[in-house]
């Protein structure tokens, strides 16, 4: 076989066989092919696509091309979730205890991510001495002690998608849906989950923009976890805004925290209410989504899931009186309110706009190599749908550096338009794939 004849195959529009996938995948890892042929392939790749076999095909590959985390030695169906991100998306933080203390048996690899705020590892090292570095020995122990641990994703998860996502970023071909769906696909199935549920994102602050494209990668994906034999269903959810009011590590932190308390933000709650829900069903701990839906309400309500929260944080070298008393996380040195110059209903956020903004405070990484500022962020006050008057607050800004709160100000108020008229309140779930 030879990559040449592979490459001007999918040129010409045609299909690649499992076998030719996996010497083109194994070829690549090892260092036998070099970048332009595996460049030259992504961009063939780019304009013809692939079919459901082939995508099947590469996930199964990328997926292989490292460590499958084995989690059979775990009591139960494990159920993972992952989001497509967003802005002041901290989900897995209130949901993971959630559905851990309906007795799913949360064991989640997470990741720390380039973006607006960091990644769910990022988020809990608000907690001082968290810890998401051990091995899967500790990991499985963890998950069978206490029914919730979170770890680092390591090198050896996927390491051709590592690879091969690194060429697409640079070569102009990552916006591909079946390279998206196969690319994080891999990483799940490596992750060793029985089933998986999947929050699509879409709007303004979403890696797809328009709801169609992402209910075309959310049915991408669903058809790769089913055809991989683990039971798989997609969300749609709105991310025209951002996610509750809190945008920034520690920040977000404490409103997950609310969340479990029972005061969260009706969004975030609705989001982890449906998504909780799937995973209890397809993890076999409800007949309905109704019911199940009940068993997490009674989960914040009696107080279990916050105290699911304590003992993970706990597990993993924090302090579980932070859980319960959120003045210990570090706060920013300054504190500004950002007073709306208009006034009206809120009827747009640039979204990614309010990202830019927690990035521009640092509490986010430009790249691989920045250090996050934890406590810097913003709380929002004010969303779509909202009336405003000119003069009140739209946001309170935390910041530790004036010069980036003049900046990060500036381009906040930019974001928001208004309407004289009033303006209906976006749905938070769009629709379901696959349930
Ligand atoms: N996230 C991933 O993990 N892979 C992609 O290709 C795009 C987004």
């Amino acid at each position: 076989m030879r990559m040449y004849d592979l490459i001007l195959k999918k040129r010409n529009g045609g299909a690649l066989s499992g076998d030719e996938i996996g010497f083109m995948v194994k070829g690549y890892v090892k260092g036998e092919i070099p970048d332009y042929q595996m460049a030259a392939m992504m961009m063939a790749v780019y304009f013809r696509g692939m079919n459901e076999e082939e995508t099947l095909a590469l996930t199964m590959e990328m997926a292989h091309s490292g460590d499958m985390l084995d989690l059979s030695g775990i009591h139960g169906l494990k159920v993972d979730k992952h989001s497509t991100g967003g802005v002041g998306d901290k989900t897995s933080l209130a949901l993971a205890p959630m559905v851990a203390a309906c007795g799913i048996p949360v064991a989640k690899m997470s990741g720390r991510g380039l973006g607006h705020t960091g990644g769910t590892i990022d988020k809990l090292e608000s907690f001082e001495g968290f810890c998401t570095a051990m091995d899967t020995k500790r990991f499985k122990e963890q998950v069978n002690r206490i029914g919730i641990a979170i770890m680092g994703q390591t090198a050896s998860l996927a390491p051709a998608d590592k690879l091969l996502y690194a060429l697409r970023d640079v070569t102009a071909t990552v916006d591909n849906m079946s390279l998206i769906a196969s690319s994080i696909m891999s990483k799940k199935l490596a992750a060793g989950a029985d089933a998986i549920v999947l929050d699509v994102k879409t709007g303004s602050g979403a890696f797809m923009k328009e709801e169609a494209d992402a209910f075309a990668l959310a049915k991408e994906m669903v058809a790769i976890g089913n055809g991989a034999g683990r039971k798989t269903v997609g969300i749609v959810t709105n991310m025209d805004e951002p996610l509750g009011y809190a945008v920034g590590n520690a920040l977000e932190v404490i409103e997950a925290i609310e969340t479990l308390k029972g005061n969260g933000p009706q969004d975030f709650l609705t989001l982890c209410l449906t998504l909780g829900s799937h995973m209890i069903v397809k993890g076999g701990k409800a007949e309905t989504l109704k019911e199940a839906e009940d068993m997490l309400k009674e989960a914040i309500a009696d107080g279990r899931a916050l105290e699911k929260m304590a003992e993970f944080i706990e597990a993993q070298g924090g302090s579980r009186e932070w859980v319960y008393d959120t003045s210990y996380f570090k706060k920013a040195e300054y504190e500004e309110e950002i007073l709306s110059e208009e006034e009206g209903y809120v009827s747009r956020i640039v979204c990614d706009e309010i990202g830019i903004c927690s990035l521009i405070l640092g509490g986010g990484r430009e790249t691989k190599e920045s250090v996050i500022d934890l406590s810097v962020g913003l709380i929002l006050h004010k969303k779509i749908g909202d009336p405003v008057r000119k003069g009140e607050s739209l946001a309170t800004m935390y910041g530790n550096d004036r010069a980036k709160m003049l900046a990060a100000k500036e381009r906040f108020l930019k974001a928001y338009s208004f309407s004289g008229k009033e303006v209906e309140r976006p749905l938070m779930i769009k629709g379901v794939v696959g349930a």
